[in-house]
């Protein structure tokens, strides 16, 4: 193992820890930065960064609560100067698609001297087995405001294998990769697809978005992430998300993986009560 860490900004989240995971079978030393890590890295305090960057060479950065938010280029500027200053020779940006913050936020790497490559992922597949869907799933009803816009959702794993691909080998220095799944579905088609792989029925009901926000509320979600998550449903779902890209097979050189076969993996194990 080098001694010289390849740090993941943003923690051992979804694509975090599978990132690391592929890092590490390769032999690479890696360093999660997070609020919980040894060494805490908050987004909501900047003092903090440099030293998370300590002897780094490379980063993975995933930024929270979502790349979309305004705060996100500011800070994407300041933490690339931190990294240029500590002399990275590559930071990897997990981006988001269609979405105006998202986009600034590219721009500022895309502006730093530090050699970069963005990962630009349309919705995740498993929001609904590891995010904020999984309650609806398990309790056998997803509500969202989501309509019959199809959109190509991306399975994290091949997010994981583009990034990893990209820590590893510098002719992705550069590249901006539109990552999707093969095929766009709508919500309620991902959800028959869910419902299929369970052998169980799970309902997707049509709901308007000031209902969305309001059982939200009941859950207990905090106020920004209400917002945060109703700007997403209306914002990256009015169709300019619904073409299939080809990031995947940009990067790897194979196609990536189709939602039914991630529906199937999930029913056994996320899923599996
Ligand atoms: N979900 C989607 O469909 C989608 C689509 C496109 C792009 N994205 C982008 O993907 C990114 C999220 O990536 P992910 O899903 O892999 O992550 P995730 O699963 O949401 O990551 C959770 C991790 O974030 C850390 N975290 C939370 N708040 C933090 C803060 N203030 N500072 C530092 N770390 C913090 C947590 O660790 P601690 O508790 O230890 O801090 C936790 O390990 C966002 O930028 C989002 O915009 C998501």
């Amino acid at each position: 193992m080098n001694n010289y860490p390849i740090v993941i900004v943003g923690g051992a989240g979804k694509t975090g820890g599978r990132v690391e995971a592929r890092l590490r079978q390769r032999g690479l030393a890696t360093r999660f930065a997070s609020r919980s890590t040894p060494v805490p890295f908050d987004w909501a305090a900047p003092a903090g960064w440099a030293a998370a960057l300590e002897g780094v060479t490379k980063a993975y950065v995933t930024y929270h609560p979502d790349v979309s938010v305004p705060t996100a280029a500011e800070d994407i500027a300041a933490l690339s100067e931190l990294a240029r200053k500590a002399g990275l020779q590559h930071i990897v940006l997990l981006s988001g698609r269609g979405e105006p913050g998202a986009q600034a936020a590219e721009a500022a790497l895309q502006a730093s001297s530090v050699p970069w490559t963005i990962v630009r992922s349309s919705w995740f597949n498993q929001n609904f087995s590891e995010g904020y869907l999984v309650e609806s799933v398990l309790s056998g009803e997803v509500a969202l405001p989501a309509g019959n816009v199809p959109e190509p959702f991306v399975d994290v794993d091949d997010i994981a294998d583009v990034v990893t691909a990209a820590l590893t080998d510098a002719r992705h220095i550069g590249k901006v990769y539109e990552v999707t799944g093969p095929r766009a579905i709508s919500f309620s088609q991902a959800v028959a697809e869910i419902s299929k792989s369970l052998g169980r029925q799970i309902r997707y009901t049509q709901i308007s978005a000031a209902e969305f926000a309001e059982g939200m509320r009941r859950a207990g979600m905090p106020d920004d992430v209400i917002a945060l998550l109703d700007e997403l449903f209306i914002v990256t779902l009015d169709g300019r998300n619904s073409e299939v890209q080809s990031g995947v097979t940009e990067a790897l050189g194979r196609p990536a993986r189709d939602f039914a076969d991630y529906a199937r993996g999930a029913a056994l194990k996320a899923w599996r009560v």
